[in-house]
């Protein structure tokens, strides 16, 4: 066992969180892409044939560096709807997240990672692979996100310190909604949901181009917008009576955005309408982006729940957990649990139409629970587990994985509840 504080990363599709486990907040949470040298850059066509490899393997940069750096360097994105898609870039990734920003010596820490439901074991493989012997560190555990989510919901005012609960994790790429029971994800269960951050950031850029905000120049549009979203929105109660009262009461409704061109540095305004609330309709009502997808998540997590096992559901209902950047508008998780509620009660009373009663006799008790870490619960989760005995019991340690090679990564031992 380590006296130097596990190292905690969750590379998400948008966004890598990292730190050290025990702390509350990720140390660096920065965009997951790497820069690497344009083919045809001048740096690249002077080293290019006499260089020796050292030398352009060190030539990149990761996160808000690669983006800043766009003109000289090509953007690559290693994650794809959650997924990694490409492992030499992701390895090079990893890299400089431990020396350049986490400035640690990998040698001396355990790590714990993460993986989206339903990752294949090879690319836990792949993953430990490049850890242990890339990296050579002292041990590691890949926990599930979801069950990290979970896990940081313990915070919370109202919390069941459970591992028995259903995620919405909703971040940049993917929306899924994951039942889990004691620790396992009920993995037949899992629903997703093709609408995530990027997808409502591209919403609001369109519906500012549509009432002529011709002010914002077409460099910044996708930052303003996603910094609109971001800021100002919020989940309505009734999308029909808020077109309403803006109509009735525009003053008091329609903001006003203060923005910098980042090219010249002159200020404009942008008017911040009906984006507010429409954003985060999408998820409620999925035709105003979608032609294809059109279930409401409150009927999704429903469903997801209607086909867990039936002794997991009232469970499954009681602990309805959020978890990333997309559950983050304001009263997001009010408006779910109402939702979800109508759908369970509406299906109770239906179940006995002469009395009108319910048959099941205990109505079920459906809860949405918002907290204070949702926006990087994974990570959070993450951070508390690993400061706990057992993720040294379950972790897989240099010594295992040089007698038996990756395969000890193709399962991971489920945490139990630590309550
Ligand atoms: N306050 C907020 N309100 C609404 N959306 C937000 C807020 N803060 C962040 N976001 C959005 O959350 C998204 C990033 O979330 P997160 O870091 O959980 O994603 P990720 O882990 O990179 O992606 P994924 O989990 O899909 O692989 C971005 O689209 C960002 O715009
Ligand atoms: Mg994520």
């Amino acid at each position: 066992m380590s006296s130097l504080a596990p190292v905690v990363i969750d590379n998400g599709t948008g966004y890598t969180k990292m730190g050290f486990a025990g702390n509350t907040d990720p140390q660096f949470t920065i965009p997951t892409v790497i820069g690497l040298p344009n083919k045809n850059s001048k740096m690249t066509a002077r080293y290019g044939i006499a260089s020796k490899r050292g030398i352009d393997d060190l030539d990149f940069y990761i996160g808000d560096e690669a983006i800043a750096n766009n003109k000289t360097y090509t953007l690559n994105y290693p994650i794809r709807h959650g997924q990694i898609d490409n492992w030499d870039h992701m390895e090079r990734y990893w890299e400089q997240s431990i020396f350049k920003y986490l400035k640690c010596e990998p040698e001396d820490h355990y790590f714990l990672l993460t993986e989206p439901p339903l990752n294949a074991p090879e690319n836990r493989e792949q993953m430990a692979e490049i850890f242990f012997e890339s990296f050579n560190i002292q041990g590691m555990y890949i926990a599930v996100q979801a069950v990290l989510a979970l896990a940081a919901s313990w915070t919370a005012k109202k919390a069941n310190h459970t591992l028995t609960g259903t995620v919405i994790d909703s971040g940049d790429g993917v929306t899924h909604v994951i039942p889990v029971a004691e620790g396992y994800v009920l993995g037949s269960s899992i629903k997703s949901v093709p609408i995530a951050g990027r997808d409502i950031t591209a919403f609001v850029q369109q519906l500012q181009r549509e009432h002529f905000e011709t002010a914002i120049p077409p460099h910044d549009s996708l930052e303003i917008a996603k910094q609109i979203k971001e800021k100002y929105s919020y989940t309505s109660q009734d999308m029909a009576s808020e077109f309403i009262k803006y109509d009735n009461d525009p003053d008091s409704c329609i903001l006003t955005h203060r923005a910098i061109d980042s090219v010249n540095n002159t200020s404009y305004d942008v008017s911040v309408g009906y984006e507010r609330f429409l954003a985060p309709e999408v998820f409620f009502n999925p035709e105003l982006v979608s032609s294809d997808f059109l279930t409401p998540l409150p009927n999704l997590v429903d469903h997801a729940i209607q086909s867990s096992p039936i002794d997991t559901r009232r469970g499954l209902y009681r602990n309805i957990v959020l978890s990333g950047g997309s559950t983050m508008f304001k009263d997001f998780g009010r408006r779910l649990q109402r939702d979800i509620k109508r759908l369970v009660d509406g299906r109770l009373t239906e179940s006995d139409p002469v009395n009108n009663t319910s048959l099941k006799g205990t109505p079920i008790d459906v809860n949405v629970i918002s907290h204070k870490k949702q926006r990087h619960a994974v990570w959070f989760g993450g951070s508390l587990l690993a400061t706990t005995d057992q993720f040294y019991q379950y972790s897989h340690t240099k010594a295992e994985y040089e007698e038996y090679g990756p395969s000890i990564c193709r399962h991971n031992r489920v945490f139990s509840s630590l309550a």
